[in-house]
């Protein structure tokens, strides 16, 4: 995970850098480090804490001026978060510098080489390994910095996104990646190097993202020279044109991204289905389904890989799929079906979820479906990165950029993209017959108005989020097509405002959950109207006969829960298959409410990261 920026140019590297970095926040957030070359030498500032920690130690303590810089922010791996751990990192002799997102994992035998031949080491970090090992070759195989990184990075197993410079040679920044991020903004004889493009965006609109085992020397005056780490071998630079706004990237007046993020999703379910739905000529439209349309309708069965909220979301899609196109469907947590095992055959369809299309164990997940033969899609959000790049086909969910490290928009437009999916392979396997498909579209083009309706009960939800805020645990049921929801919104409480919360299947309670229940126990609820309604208003009883606190999510106009709940808060209706749409919504502004009168960090919960780039 951590964050990367570097630049080389004709600007002030400092204030490029550290705004890069506030914005790689999401992507880790307990140590941030800068070093500015400054026409003579290297000026390296480094803290425990966050980016504004270390603006205000970095003006106290070095002159930032400079055009030649780079930045990281860290979400530790090896070493606990401190300022001797913080990134960059210096070789020994002082002249060479690093930034790395990643892991080495054979650092400890390199380790112990170097310090045979006379190194020392004042962190206990992967990273300081590796700066030394470049600096290594560059003394014994008498070769530039170039060559040196690349003969370094083929003695190193793990991952890395790097970025290093001499101060001998202040005209070059060299890059390098595999498995993590790497972005090069280009400009007018400058270069921007990110772990995404949002550092850079108002300053260039063009960009290269490395592949894997790719690295490149960044040279004032010269072209960008891409090369294989592997063979040396030249590669050729594919500049793409980004679409990314700066607006996207910045609050727009909400407190918290996440706010933010939770506003947008009107939007953003809109744009998800935009060009692909088309309700007054009754098809779907999916270049990444109907270029590989067989492959769907002959597959035996659907696996879908992912971690977190996109896990929820591959729940809610198996109901959806067999609900509707009775194609059968296993959802596996990636990280267990890497290392498990599993049989998997060659007319299996993967289908990968991932909000950042980075997720270590996703990756790992397809990589492994691929050797198996199998035909793996992908459903991610972030254009160009790596999931995208290793699945066969796929769709992206066009939320926009989601820096909040709590998922909201991310789960809604999956769920959307991956409706869109199911009602498409029904109508080709005829499960659904015309009018009925016509219905659906029809019903899904009115859901973000039914989004900003659900959004109207933010009022209320703030009123009941003060009343629950000190709770220590909670319980969320749903039953179907909520119960996916019940864990998501479970999860969304635990991650930002560190409470207990578990999500059940609201039929499981009496199977051992229901001896937890006392009148100090919050109990959310998602009964809407369609979706096993009378069943739940019973599971609603039991809780009340044991004096439990509901707070029920229920379809408007909903009379029977309204007399036995302590709270209601409405959605709209709509096709059960739809209702997490909406249903998730209230249950997002819980959390942030409750997480923000807890007065946690909302945008930057503890121990988390936004990309999971690690295993
Ligand atoms: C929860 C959350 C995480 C992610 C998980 C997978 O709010 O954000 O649980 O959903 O780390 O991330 P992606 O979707 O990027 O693969």
């Amino acid at each position: 995970m951590c964050g990367i920026v570097g630049y080389i140019g004709h600007r002030d590297a400092y204030p490029i850098i550290i705004k890069g970095l506030q914005r790689l926040e999401y992507r880790g957030y307990d140590s941030a480090g800068v070093a500015i070359y400054d026409g003579k030498g290297i000026n390296l500032a480094k803290t425990k804490g966050k980016v504004e920690d270390l603006k205000k130690k970095s003006k106290e303590t070095i002159s930032v001026e400079g055009n030649l810089g780079i930045g990281h922010t860290r979400w530790a791996t090896h070493g606990v978060p401190n300022d001797v751990n913080s990134h960059p990192h210096y070789s020994n002799s002082g002249d060479l510098v690093i930034i790395h997102n990643g892991i080495i994992e054979n650092y400890e035998s390199i380790k112990k080489e170097l310090i045979k031949r006379g190194y020392t080491f004042h962190s206990d970090t992967d990273t300081e390994v590796l700066v030394n090992l470049i600096e290594e070759v560059q003394k014994t195989e008498n070769v530039k910095l170039g060559k040196a990184v690349q003969i370094a990075l083929n003695q190193v197993v793990g991952a890395y996104a790097i970025a290093v410079f001499d101060k001998k040679k202040p005209d070059e920044l060299v890059v390098a990646k595999l498995g993590s991020p790497l972005a090069i903004g280009v400009g007018e004889n400058e270069f921007f190097i990110a772990s995404d493009a949002s550092p850079f965006i108002e300053f260039t609109n063009n960009a290269i993202y490395l592949e894997d085992e790719e690295m490149a020397i960044v040279r004032l005056g010269k072209e960008i020279k891409l090369r294989k780490i592997k063979d040396d071998s030249v590669a050729y630079p594919n500049i793409l044109e980004l679409q990314m706004n700066i607006e996207e990237i910045e609050k727009g007046g909400y407190d918290h991204f996440m706010l933010k993020e939770i506003y947008e999703q009107p939007r953003a379910i809109k744009d998800t289905y935009r060009g692909r739905l088309r309700a007054d000529l009754g098809v779907i439209k999916m270049a990444g389904i109907d270029d590989h349309l067989d492959k769907f309708l002959n597959a035996n069965r659907i696996i879908i890989v992912a971690c977190g909220t996109s896990w929820h979301a591959g729940l809610v899609a198996e109901y959806i799929f067999e609900d509707l196109a009775r194609i059968p469907v296993e959802v596996e947590y990636a990280s267990e079906f890497r290392y498990r095992n599993p049989v998997i055959h060659k007319d299996d369809v993967i289908i990968a979820i991932s909000q950042s299309g980075e997720t270590a164990d996703t990756l790992a997940a397809i990589k492994l479906a691929k050797e198996n033969g199998a035909f793996v899609f992908g459903v991610c959000n972030v254009v160009g990165s790596s999931i995208s790049r290793e699945t066969h086909a796929g769709a992206y969910t066009h939320a926009g950029p989601e820096i909040g490290v709590a998922s909201t928009k991310a789960f809604t437009t999956q769920i959307t993209v991956l409706t869109l999916i199911a009602l498409k392979l029904a109508k080709e396997k005829g499960k659904i017959n015309d009018s009925e498909f016509a219905e659906y579209l029809e019903e899904l083009e009115s859901v973000p108005g039914k989004v900003e309706k659900a959004l109207e009960s933010n009022p209320l939800i703030e009123i009941i989020s003060e009343v629950y805020k000190d709770s220590t645990n909670c319980l969320y049921l749903g039953r179907g097509y909520n119960f996916p929801v019940a864990l998501e919104g479970a999860l969304k409480l635990k991650e930002i405002s560190y409470i207990h919360a578990e999500g059940y299947p609201a039929a499981e309670m009496k199977h051992g959950p229901i001896a937890l229940i006392d009148e100090q126990m919050p109990v959310f609820v998602i009964a809407t109207k369609k979706g096993h309604y009378e069943k739940v208003v019973s599971n609603i009883q039991e809780i009340k006969s044991r004096k439990g606190k509901i707070i029920a999510i229920v379809t408007e106009g909903d009379v029977q829960v309204k007399e036995l709940a302590d709270h209601v808060i409405e959605v709209p209706e709509t096709f059960e298959s739809l209702t997490p749409l909406l249903t998730t919504i209230p249950l997002q502004l819980l959390s942030y409410h409750i997480a923000v009168m807890r007065e946690c960090n909302v945008d930057q919960p503890r121990n988390l990261a936004k990309s999971v780039t690690v295993e």
